[in-house]
C-alpha cells in the first residue's frame, strides 16, 4: 500500500539499511550539502540522510531534514513501493497493450489493470494533516515584518558558497490552467528572498511557466500551493515529463495504487494532497519578477542571475510531526539522477510505442539529463537512426536532448564505454552525424543565445546498403558459445 506520510517513507529507509541519522545538530547554510554531495558521490548514491537537529543561521530548527532519500536504484523503487521500477514499466506497457480479454487469465490481469486506474482518480476531503497547524499571514503586511512562523523558521539549505541565497529545491508546486482548470504539479526551485516571498523558477517552456502566461493575460492574481514531503510518488510525478494536461496527481495515484486524497487549501482556490508535511499557500502577481540566483545547478555549474516570477506567502500549513525533504544538484552524479533515470525506465514503454524500433535507452549521469541520450534500435531499414534522433528531438523535454547517439540492439546502451566504443568505431563523422536547431533546456550556458541551440545526433550503428557505404561491412568479434562454456566450467573450479 501507499506511504500514509513521508515520515513513513523515511521509516521504510531506514528499516531496509539505507538511511543514515545523523544526530549531532548540523547547519543548514552550506554543511548539509557538503555533506550530502559526499554521499552522493559514493558508490550506489551512498545512503539517505535524515539530519535530525538541523540548525538556521545556528538557532536549533523545529523540523528535521530528510536529503538523498531517492539517490539510489533501490531507494527509487522504495520510494515508489516496488521492487523495480521495472514492475511499474510493465504495467504501462500491458495498459497500453489492452485488448478484451480472451482468458481468464486476461480477464484478472485486466481487471487488475482496470482497478490500479480507478486508484488514479483523487477523492476529496474536508481537511488533511497537512493542516494540523496553520499560520496565515495579513496579506497586506509588508515582506519587511517577520510573522509568527514563516519561510525564515523552515530549514531552508543555502546548496552552494555563491548561492543567491537559501533554496527550496523539492518544491510540488501547484498551478491551474484560468481557462480549462486543468490542474498541473511541476517542480521549481525556489529562491527565499524573505520570511514572505521567494523566487518562482518555472522555465519558459514549463507548464507553470503557460498557466501564468494566461493568468498575466487575464491580468488576475495567480493561485499557487507547494506541497513539501508526503508520499514520495507525488515528488516523483511532479519531475515527471507528463504531457502537458496529463494531471500528475491522477499519475500519482496509479503509481501508489491509492487515490490521492485532496484538501482544500485555507487561504487560495486550489486543492492539495492532504498528507503532505507542508503547504505553502500564496499567489504570483501578474507582471511582478525578480532576480532570481546565481544558483549551483544540475549542470554543475552556477546559472546566471535573471528575471523571474515572485511567489508571496499567504500561509503556511504543516503536520506537527513534519520533516522537510530536500535535495542538492550539481556536478554528476548526484540524487536527480535516479529520479530521471526511473522516469526513463518508466516511460520506456511509451518511447517504444512511437518507435516499434525502439529496444533501450538511457541518459546517463554525465549528462546531466538533456545532454546526452543513448539509444538503442533494431535497425531495418536505411537513416532509420535519422528518424529516430528526430522523433525524440520533437516529443516533449527531449527536445532538448543536445547529443543524441544511436546504436544497433547489441549494444548494451547502460555501459557507457561499449557506446563509446560503437560511436568511435562506427562513425564516418561528415557521414554519420547531423546537426539541426531546436529548443535548449533554459539551463544550458553554452548556446550563444539561451533557450535556443544547436542538437547533434550521431548513427554509430552499423551500415545498411542505402547509406552511402560502398563496402562491406566487417563483423564484430564474438568468441563461440563452446569456448565460452569451457572457460565457465574451469573458472568455476
Ligand atoms: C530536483 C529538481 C529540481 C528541478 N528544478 C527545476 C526548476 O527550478 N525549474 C524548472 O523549470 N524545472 C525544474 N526541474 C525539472 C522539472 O521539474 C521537470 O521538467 C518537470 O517535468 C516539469 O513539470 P511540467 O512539465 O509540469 O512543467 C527540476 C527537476 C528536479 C528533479
Amino acid at each position: 500500500m501507499a506511504y500514509g506520510s513521508f515520515r513513513q517513507f523515511v521509516e521504510a529507509l531506514d528499516q531496509a539499511g539505507e538511511l543514515t541519522r545523523i544526530t549531532v545538530p548540523v547547519e543548514t547554510d552550506l554543511v548539509i550539502s557538503e555533506w550530502a554531495n559526499r554521499e552522493m558521490k559514493s558508490p550506489e548514491g551512498g545512503k539517505a540522510l535524515l539530519f535530525e537537529k538541523p540548525t538556521v543561521d545556528g538557532k536549533p530548527s523545529q523540523f528535521p531534514v530528510a536529503i538523498n532519500t531517492m539517490g539510489s536504484r533501490r531507494r527509487m523503487a522504495i520510494a515508489l513501493k516496488l521492487n523495480s521500477v521495472e514492475d511499474l514499466a510493465q504495467e504501462i506497457q500491458l495498459i497500453l497493450k489492452a485488448k478484451p480479454p480472451t482468458d481468464l487469465r486476461e480477464g484478472w490481469s485486466l481487471l487488475k489493470q482496470g482497478l490500479n486506474l480507478l486508484h488514479a482518480r483523487p477523492k476529496h476531503a474536508k481537511e488533511g494533516a497537512c493542516q494540523e497547524v496553520v499560520h496565515t499571514f495579513d496579506p497586506n503586511q509588508t515582506s519587511n515584518l517577520k510573522p509568527q512562523t514563516s519561510l525564515s523558521d523552515l530549514p531552508i539549505l543555502k546548496c552552494w558558497p555563491k548561492d543567491g541565497g537559501r533554496f527550496v529545491t523539492l518544491p510540488n508546486v501547484h498551478t491551474r490552467d484560468p481557462e480549462t482548470g486543468a490542474r498541473n504539479v511541476g517542480m521549481y526551485r525556489m529562491q527565499v528572498y524573505d520570511g514572505l516571498t521567494t523566487g518562482m523558477h518555472w522555465q519558459v517552456h514549463k507548464v507553470g511557466a503557460r498557466h501564468g502566461k494566461r493568468y498575466y493575460e487575464r491580468g488576475e492574481r495567480m493561485p499557487v500551493a507547494i506541497c513539501l514531503g508526503g508520499d514520495p510518488a507525488y515528488t516523483f510525478a511532479a519531475t515527471a515529463p507528463l504531457p502537458d494536461g496529463l494531471d500528475e496527481i491522477l499519475f500519482a495515484g496509479f503509481i501508489r495504487k491509492k487515490s490521492v486524497e485532496l484538501v482544500p487549501c485555507k487561504t487560495i482556490d486550489l486543492e492539495v494532497p492532504g498528507d503532505v508535511d507542508f503547504v505553502l499557500e500564496g499567489y504570483v502577481q501578474p507582471g511582478e519578477m525578480r532576480p532570481e540566483g546565481p544558483f549551483g545547478d544540475h549542470t554543475g555549474f552556477y546559472t546566471a542571475v535573471e528575471d523571474y516570477p515572485v511567489f508571496h506567502l499567504a500561509a503556511i500549513t504543516h503536520r506537527r510531526d513534519a520533516i522537510y525533504p530536500t535535495t542538492i544538484v550539481g556536478i554528476p552524479p548526484m540524487e536527480d539522477f535516479y529520479m530521471g533515470d526511473a522516469t526513463v525506465r518508466i516511460f520506456l514503454p511509451v518511447f517504444k510505442m512511437n518507435f516499434p524500433e525502439l529496444v533501450d535507452m538511457t541518459l546517463p549521469p554525465e549528462g546531466v539529463f538533456h545532454n546526452l541520450v543513448f539509444v538503442s534500435i533494431r535497425k531495418q531499414y536505411p537513416y532509420q537512426a535519422f528518424k529516430v534522433m528526430h522523433g525524440l528531438w520533437g516529443m516533449g523535454q527531449m527536445m532538448f536532448s543536445k547529443y543524441i547517439v544511436v546504436v544497433d540492439e547489441d549494444c548494451d546502451v547502460h555501459n557507457t564505454s561499449e557506446v563509446l566504443f560503437r560511436l568511435c568505431a562506427n562513425t564516418d563523422p561528415e557521414r554519420d552525424s547531423t546537426i539541426i536547431r531546436n529548443p535548449s533546456d533554459s539551463l544550458d550556458h553554452a548556446p550563444t543565445s539561451q533557450n535556443i541551440g544547436s542538437h547533434m545526433g550521431f548513427d554509430a550503428t552499423r551500415k545498411l546498403p542505402g547509406e552511402n557505404y560502398h563496402r562491406s561491412w566487417p563483423e564484430l568479434l564474438k568468441m563461440t558459445d563452446e569456448a565460452q562454456a569451457i572457460v565457465d566450467a574451469l573458472r568455476k573450479r
